[in-house]
């Protein structure tokens, strides 16, 4: 077991505070194509079950009241991947969206992307066009799932800084009104409050171009846990790791 686990686990039934929960959770879904190689299976068996992961902890947040859930399922670097394996990815992606679809009015929920959508295949782009459509009449949703798809942190703060830059010009904003919250607004980001928690499974302790903006204080939950093992018990565990961090923002 790697040093970051040998802080405390929880006792048997220890469960987190339900009152100190993060309102907002960012995950790395990393270690799907370790995963699969480890049973012999194709890479793309690996994406296949960590898909049903990420249905099974959304819907685990949702229920434990967290109203924001941003999940990393591909980045402006995975396109040099095998062109079957995106295309799997991409497949998976349509299938999850086109449940959501379905799911969201009576479930309560709304999703929204970011990163660049354009360059998806078209039917795709549509889907995600329309699943955001659809998520903004759920009346009374209270919680939020954030795709990362086509997303690069750096690439999200140069789309920023270019948009801003536009209404520099055209005379919306002006250079002395740029602050940390007036930017944060061209953000994919916008107006929701930063990741409190940000969880990377599968032994890898690096943020890898997610949330870099957004992450500045979030506390960071790493296990070796591969993506489609992550099971409610591990996602409890990160939970009651971070109700025993205590979060000082620069402060005493
Ligand atoms: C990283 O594991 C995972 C990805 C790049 C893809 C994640 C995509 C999904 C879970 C499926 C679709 C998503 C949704 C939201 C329905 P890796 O392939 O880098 O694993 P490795 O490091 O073990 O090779």
């Amino acid at each position: 077991m790697a040093f970051w686990n040998k802080k405390k686990q929880p006792e048997a039934g220890e469960g987190p505070d339900p009152s100190r929960l993060p309102r907002h959770i960012g995950i790395i879904m990393d270690g799907n194509g370790r995963w699969a190689k480890k049973r012999g299976l194709p890479r793309t068996a690996g994406h296949a079950a960590g898909a049903e992961t990420f249905r099974t902890i959304a819907y685990r947040c949702r229920d434990l009241g967290i109203p924001y859930l941003t999940v990393y399922a591909f980045s402006t670097e995975n396109w040099k991947r095998p062109a079957e394996e995106v295309s799997a990815i991409m497949d998976l992606l349509r299938k999850y969206l086109l449940e959501a679809l379905e799911k969201m009015e009576k479930d309560g929920f709304r999703i929204r992307f970011f990163g660049d959508i354009e360059p998806l295949p078209p039917e795709l782009r549509q889907l995600c066009l329309e699943t955001v459509e659809t998520g903004s009449h759920v009346a009374g949703a209270k919680y939020q799932i954030n795709v990362c798809l086509n997303y690069g942190g750096r690439d999200e703060i140069l789309r920023a800084a270019r948009a801003w830059g536009r209404d520099l010009l055209s005379g919306r904003q002006q250079v002395e009104d740029l602050t940390e919250e007036t930017f944060a607004r061209y953000l994919d980001s916008q107006t929701i409050p930063d990741p409190d928690l940000i969880i990377r499974p599968s032994g890898e302790l690096r943020l890898s171009n997610f949330l870099p903006w957004q992450s500045a204080y979030a506390e960071f939950y790493f296990t070796d846990v591969l993506w489609p093992d992550f099971s409610p018990a591990v996602l409890d565990e990160a939970l009651v790791d971070f109700q025993r961090r205590q979060r000082r923002f620069g402060g005493v």
